[in-house]
């Protein structure tokens, strides 16, 4: 009877396996944001009968509305806000979002909500993979638990993975197709499962040994770059003081062809993953009654870059013997990073307001974000015209676009405060560089 069972449980699983490799298994796709979106357009593309599920009625909408992209010949991506379309599925890819709380707590609500949802129709022979980023063990400890309510058993009835998303919206070099993916599985067979799927999407598929292992790999990716930018902003504080140019210091240790990565000091850091994957980290260490500094380090130094760069704007307009009270101010870039619209946690915002407490008159410019709406501030991008340029008593880049006209900037404003050394190539006296 054990014999016949463990048979029926590898049929299933090889059954998988092969509907993987022929690309016949039906995808769900749950929460189509950043992350979601690409990924179910991507399966899509790679011939999987894909569809997305989310919640917001809107985002719905707009994917239906959608038309156009590298989709097969089996149609387009279709999206649903209904979790019954699960009950057809055999692939469920979780991309819902996840945070942090007002108590630095991780907040996996949304992961919560999007489970239940699945265990209510979990059925044998499903792959549940989870991409949203979560803390070390949290698939076995929060996720696991969940869907165990079905009566299903993981590695038995059903497949319970977990593979981080690890893209970087912007960049034109690395997309889900190379960015090599980790894969893991609450056991042997649900790992050989997940890695069965991704080999279908992606060039490279690493296996890690545990679910805790990739979900910490995660979050080093993501703390690494939360340190490094922290040691250069913290030594451009110092070479500010010290009258060196922080700039060329950094091209110059560049040079070095071993041993040496290039981080840029900026003012802040900002997005989905840098200002808040770390702190799930020194959240479960307190767990342990251990504390991880340098996360705490990074993330104190970079949350004190935007009040560096007001007062680097005070001081700026000091020179020219103009009180912030009452000043114009040009807010080059609100994104978080260049050549993207995305707003998510950006420095931008609390220099912006910060600013507007003392007093100025601030507006912005930003090819890619038209209009904002975040907390008290709801303006408009304004045209980067000649008059915006030589009405502002400064201007603040904050966000280094590639498209800015760099000359035409520094040839027509009067005061310039550059956060990512974007007018190198035409300085000035009017230039305050960080
Ligand atoms: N954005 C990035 O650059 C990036 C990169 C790597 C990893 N991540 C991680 O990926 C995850 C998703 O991030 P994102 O940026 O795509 O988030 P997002 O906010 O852009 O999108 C999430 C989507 O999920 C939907 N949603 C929320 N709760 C839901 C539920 N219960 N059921 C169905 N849909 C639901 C939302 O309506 C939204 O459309 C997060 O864990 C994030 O940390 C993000």
């Amino acid at each position: 009877m054990a014999m016949m069972q463990m048979n029926s449980q590898m049929v299933i699983a090889v059954e998988l396996e092969r509907a993987l490799q022929e690309k016949t298994t039906r995808i769900a796709v749950v929460g189509l944001g950043h992350v979601g979106l690409l990924l179910a357009e991507r399966f899509v593309a790679a011939g999987f009968d894909t569809v997305g599920i989310d919640t917001d009625a809107t985002r719905v909408d707009e994917v239906n509305g959608h038309s156009g992209g590298a989709y097969s010949a089996r149609g387009e991506l279709v999206a649903s806000k209904d979790y019954d379309v699960i009950n057809s599925r055999e692939v469920v890819c979780v991309c819902v979002p996840t945070g942090i709380d007002q108590h630095l707590q991780p907040d996996l609500s949304h992961i919560k909500a999007a489970t239940q949802q699945i265990a209510a129709r979990l059925h044998a022979g499903q792959l549940i993979v989870v991409e949203s980023t979560v803390f070390p063990g949290a698939t076995e400890e929060f996720i696991l638990p969940i869907l165990s309510k079905s009566g299903l058993s993981a590695g038995r009835d059903y497949y319970l993975g977990y593979s981080p998303n690890r893209i970087d919206p912007g960049n034109e070099r690395h997309d889900l197709r190379t960015i090599p993916k980790l894969v893991a599985g609450v056991t042997d067979t649900c790992q050989a499962m997940t890695v069965a799927l991704y080999t279908q999407i992606t060039s490279k598929v690493i296996p890690v040994s545990t679910t805790q292992v990739a979900e910490m790999a995660k979050l080093l990716g993501n703390m690494f770059r939360n340190v490094n930018i922290a040691l250069v902003n913290e030594l451009a504080l110092f070479c500010e003081q010290s009258g060196i140019n922080i700039w060329e210091v950094i091209e110059a240790a560049a040079t070095k062809p071993f041993g040496f990565m290039k981080f840029t000091p900026g003012p802040g850091v900002g997005g989905h993953c840098i200002p808040v994957d770390p702190l799930y980290l020194s959240w479960c260490a307190r767990k342990w009654g251990f504390q991880i500094r340098f996360v705490e380090l990074a993330s104190s130094i970079n949350s004190r870059m935007p009040e560096h760069v007001m007062n680097k704007v005070v001081n700026a307009l000091n020179t020219v013997g103009k009180p912030v009270k009452g000043s114009a101010i040009l807010v080059l870039g609100v994104a978080y990073k260049p050549n993207v619209g995305d707003t998510c946690h950006s420095p931008a915002f609390l220099i912006m307001e910060r600013l507007r407490a003392l007093g100025a008159e601030v507006v912005y410019n930003d090819p890619y974000v038209p209009s904002i709406s975040h907390e008290r501030l709801a303006l408009e991008s304004v045209a980067l015209d000649k008059e915006a340029l030589q009405g502002a008593d400064c201007v603040l880049l904050v966000t280094n676009h590639r498209d800015y006209p760099y000359q035409r900037i520094a040839n027509q404003a009067k005061l310039i405060v550059d956060t990512r050394n974007a007018f190198a190539d035409y300085p000035g006296p009017h230039i305050h560089l960080l």
